[in-house]
Protein backbone atom coordinates (compact mmCIF):
# COMPACT_ATOMS: atom_id res chain seq x y z
CA UNK A 1 0.00 0.00 0.00
CA UNK A 2 0.93 3.67 -0.77
CA UNK A 3 0.73 6.36 2.31
CA UNK A 4 0.91 9.76 1.69
CA UNK A 5 1.56 11.96 4.33
CA UNK A 6 0.56 15.87 4.75
CA UNK A 7 2.67 18.01 7.40
CA UNK A 8 2.70 21.79 7.95
CA UNK A 9 4.80 21.47 10.99
CA UNK A 10 7.88 19.54 12.99
CA UNK A 11 6.28 16.68 10.94
CA UNK A 12 7.87 14.17 14.03
CA UNK A 13 4.34 12.24 13.81
CA UNK A 14 5.45 11.74 10.06
CA UNK A 15 8.99 10.49 11.08
CA UNK A 16 8.01 8.10 13.43
CA UNK A 17 5.19 6.48 10.59
CA UNK A 18 8.01 6.40 8.09
CA UNK A 19 10.56 5.00 10.20
CA UNK A 20 8.69 1.98 11.05
CA UNK A 21 8.31 2.00 6.92
CA UNK A 22 11.61 2.24 6.28
CA UNK A 23 12.19 -0.44 8.70
CA UNK A 24 9.54 -3.14 7.66
CA UNK A 25 7.61 -2.96 10.87
CA UNK A 26 4.76 -1.26 8.69
CA UNK A 27 4.78 -3.30 5.06
CA UNK A 28 3.89 -0.33 3.30
CA UNK A 29 5.27 2.04 0.83
CA UNK A 30 5.60 6.38 1.66
CA UNK A 31 4.55 7.50 -1.73
CA UNK A 32 5.09 10.82 -0.48
CA UNK A 33 4.87 14.07 1.93
CA UNK A 34 3.41 16.87 1.38
CA UNK A 35 3.65 20.37 2.93
CA UNK A 36 2.16 23.74 2.83
CA UNK A 37 4.95 25.60 4.65
CA UNK A 38 8.09 26.23 3.14
CA UNK A 39 9.95 26.43 6.06
CA UNK A 40 8.54 23.73 8.61
CA UNK A 41 10.99 21.22 9.49
CA UNK A 42 9.44 18.21 8.81
CA UNK A 43 10.32 18.99 4.88
CA UNK A 44 13.92 18.82 5.84
CA UNK A 45 13.45 16.16 7.94
CA UNK A 46 11.47 14.01 5.30
CA UNK A 47 14.24 14.81 2.53
CA UNK A 48 17.18 13.52 5.24
CA UNK A 49 15.17 10.08 4.45
CA UNK A 50 14.93 10.46 0.83
CA UNK A 51 11.64 11.12 0.80
CA UNK A 52 9.60 12.87 -2.14
CA UNK A 53 8.68 15.83 -0.93
CA UNK A 54 5.83 18.60 -2.38
CA UNK A 55 5.68 21.81 -1.02
CA UNK A 56 2.49 23.11 -2.07
CA UNK A 57 2.40 27.00 -0.25
CA UNK A 58 -1.34 27.97 0.74
CA UNK A 59 -0.57 31.45 0.47
CA UNK A 60 -0.49 31.27 -3.47
CA UNK A 61 -3.56 30.34 -3.64
CA UNK A 62 -6.69 32.62 -3.54
CA UNK A 63 -8.81 30.62 -2.05
CA UNK A 64 -9.77 27.23 -0.19
CA UNK A 65 -10.79 25.77 -2.79
CA UNK A 66 -8.08 26.63 -4.90
CA UNK A 67 -5.73 25.37 -2.92
CA UNK A 68 -7.39 21.87 -1.86
CA UNK A 69 -7.96 21.72 -5.85
CA UNK A 70 -3.52 21.70 -6.10
CA UNK A 71 -3.76 19.84 -3.20
CA UNK A 72 -5.75 16.77 -4.53
CA UNK A 73 -3.82 16.74 -7.64
CA UNK A 74 -0.55 16.64 -5.77
CA UNK A 75 -2.13 13.54 -3.56
CA UNK A 76 -3.68 12.31 -6.73
CA UNK A 77 -0.27 12.05 -8.49
CA UNK A 78 1.09 9.77 -5.66
CA UNK A 79 -1.78 7.23 -5.98
CA UNK A 80 -2.28 6.62 -2.71
CA UNK A 81 -4.00 3.87 -0.86
CA UNK A 82 -4.08 5.56 2.35
CA UNK A 83 -3.50 9.90 3.04
CA UNK A 84 -2.38 10.38 6.80
CA UNK A 85 -2.85 13.94 8.11
CA UNK A 86 0.18 14.26 10.66
CA UNK A 87 -0.01 17.94 11.67
CA UNK A 88 -1.58 19.06 8.68
CA UNK A 89 -2.97 22.90 9.84
CA UNK A 90 -5.19 23.09 7.14
CA UNK A 91 -9.48 22.80 6.90
CA UNK A 92 -9.89 20.88 4.28
CA UNK A 93 -12.65 21.91 1.96
CA UNK A 94 -16.06 19.29 1.68
CA UNK A 95 -14.86 18.22 -1.85
CA UNK A 96 -11.14 16.90 -0.83
CA UNK A 97 -12.52 14.85 2.23
CA UNK A 98 -15.12 13.06 0.57
CA UNK A 99 -12.55 12.12 -2.17
CA UNK A 100 -10.48 10.23 0.37
CA UNK A 101 -13.36 9.32 2.72
CA UNK A 102 -12.59 5.85 4.68
CA UNK A 103 -8.88 6.01 3.70
CA UNK A 104 -7.72 9.17 5.32
CA UNK A 105 -6.67 9.58 8.93
CA UNK A 106 -5.82 12.51 11.44
CA UNK A 107 -4.57 12.51 14.54
CA UNK A 108 -5.91 15.29 17.59
CA UNK A 109 -4.28 15.93 20.28
CA UNK A 110 -7.40 15.71 22.77
CA UNK A 111 -9.41 12.93 24.02
CA UNK A 112 -12.00 13.52 21.23
CA UNK A 113 -15.04 14.59 21.52
CA UNK A 114 -13.61 16.39 23.69
CA UNK A 115 -11.78 19.69 22.47
CA UNK A 116 -12.05 19.72 19.20
CA UNK A 117 -10.20 22.91 17.53
CA UNK A 118 -6.71 24.55 18.81
CA UNK A 119 -4.78 24.69 21.99
CA UNK A 120 -6.79 21.28 23.35
CA UNK A 121 -3.35 21.39 25.83
CA UNK A 122 -4.23 24.81 26.91
CA UNK A 123 -8.58 23.91 27.08
CA UNK A 124 -7.35 20.79 29.39
CA UNK A 125 -5.28 22.68 31.86
CA UNK A 126 -7.76 25.26 32.14
CA UNK A 127 -10.77 22.94 32.94
CA UNK A 128 -8.68 21.35 35.54
CA UNK A 129 -8.51 17.99 33.78
CA UNK A 130 -6.91 14.54 35.30
CA UNK A 131 -6.62 13.16 32.47
CA UNK A 132 -5.95 14.19 28.44
CA UNK A 133 -4.74 12.51 25.40
CA UNK A 134 -4.75 11.83 21.91
CA UNK A 135 -7.31 10.56 19.34
CA UNK A 136 -6.17 9.13 15.55
CA UNK A 137 -9.71 9.11 13.70
CA UNK A 138 -10.81 8.99 10.39
CA UNK A 139 -11.24 12.13 8.30
CA UNK A 140 -14.90 12.85 7.91
CA UNK A 141 -16.31 16.05 6.83
CA UNK A 142 -16.91 17.53 10.43
CA UNK A 143 -13.83 19.01 11.61
CA UNK A 144 -12.27 16.80 14.54
CA UNK A 145 -15.38 14.61 14.51
CA UNK A 146 -14.67 11.15 12.00
CA UNK A 147 -15.00 8.01 14.24
CA UNK A 148 -12.25 7.18 16.38
CA UNK A 149 -9.99 4.61 15.75
CA UNK A 150 -7.59 4.74 18.74
CA UNK A 151 -6.51 6.52 22.15
CA UNK A 152 -3.58 7.09 24.47
CA UNK A 153 -4.73 8.50 27.83
CA UNK A 154 -2.22 10.45 29.71
CA UNK A 155 -2.50 11.71 33.52
CA UNK A 156 -2.51 15.78 33.99
CA UNK A 157 0.30 16.51 36.77
CA UNK A 158 0.60 18.90 39.02
CA UNK A 159 2.90 21.63 37.87
CA UNK A 160 2.27 20.86 34.35
CA UNK A 161 2.34 23.44 31.70
CA UNK A 162 1.29 23.34 28.20
CA UNK A 163 4.68 22.34 27.21
CA UNK A 164 5.20 19.55 29.87
CA UNK A 165 1.82 17.93 29.04
CA UNK A 166 2.15 18.41 24.54
CA UNK A 167 5.31 16.52 25.67
CA UNK A 168 3.64 13.93 27.42
CA UNK A 169 0.67 13.80 24.87
CA UNK A 170 3.48 13.62 22.01
CA UNK A 171 5.14 10.65 23.06
CA UNK A 172 1.75 8.56 23.33
CA UNK A 173 1.13 10.17 19.22
CA UNK A 174 4.77 8.65 18.29
CA UNK A 175 3.08 5.46 19.79
CA UNK A 176 -0.60 4.84 18.32
CA UNK A 177 -0.42 6.94 15.21
CA UNK A 178 2.26 4.00 13.39
CA UNK A 179 -0.25 1.24 15.44
CA UNK A 180 -3.10 2.62 13.43
CA UNK A 181 -1.78 3.17 10.22
CA UNK A 182 -0.32 -0.86 10.22
CA UNK A 183 -3.69 -1.56 11.34
CA UNK A 184 -4.58 0.18 7.51
CA UNK A 185 -2.33 -0.72 5.64
CA UNK A 186 -2.89 -4.73 6.59
CA UNK A 187 -6.43 -4.36 6.08
CA UNK A 188 -7.82 -4.38 9.67
CA UNK A 189 -9.21 -1.26 9.70
CA UNK A 190 -11.85 0.23 8.14
CA UNK A 191 -14.28 2.73 7.92
CA UNK A 192 -17.28 0.72 7.01
CA UNK A 193 -21.24 3.31 6.97
CA UNK A 194 -18.90 5.93 9.24
CA UNK A 195 -18.15 3.44 11.88
CA UNK A 196 -14.69 2.30 12.58
CA UNK A 197 -14.27 -1.17 12.09
CA UNK A 198 -11.37 -3.87 13.53
CA UNK A 199 -11.37 -7.15 11.43
CA UNK A 200 -14.53 -6.26 10.55
CA UNK A 201 -16.22 -5.69 13.49
CA UNK A 202 -17.49 -1.98 14.96
CA UNK A 203 -14.11 -0.46 17.44
C1 LIG B 1 0.63 16.99 16.95
O1 LIG B 1 0.54 17.43 18.25
C2 LIG B 1 -0.69 16.55 16.45
O2 LIG B 1 -1.49 15.99 17.43
C3 LIG B 1 -1.28 17.85 15.99
O3 LIG B 1 -0.21 18.54 15.42
C4 LIG B 1 1.00 18.12 16.03
C5 LIG B 1 1.96 17.68 14.97
O4 LIG B 1 3.24 17.47 15.46
N1 LIG B 1 -2.39 17.63 15.10
P1 LIG B 1 4.38 16.93 14.49
O5 LIG B 1 4.46 17.91 13.31
O6 LIG B 1 4.00 15.57 14.05
O7 LIG B 1 5.62 16.97 15.31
Amino acid sequence: PRIVILISGSGSNMLTIADQVLSGAIDAEIAGVICNEPEAAGVQKARDRDLDVSVIDHRGFTSREEFDVALMRTIDDYQPDLVVLAGFMRILTPDLVRRYEGRMLNIHPSLLPKYQGLHTHRRALEAGDDLHGVTVHFVTEVLDDGPNVIQAVVPVMDGDTEETLRKRVQLQEHIIYPIAVKWFVEGRLEMVSGLATFDGKPM
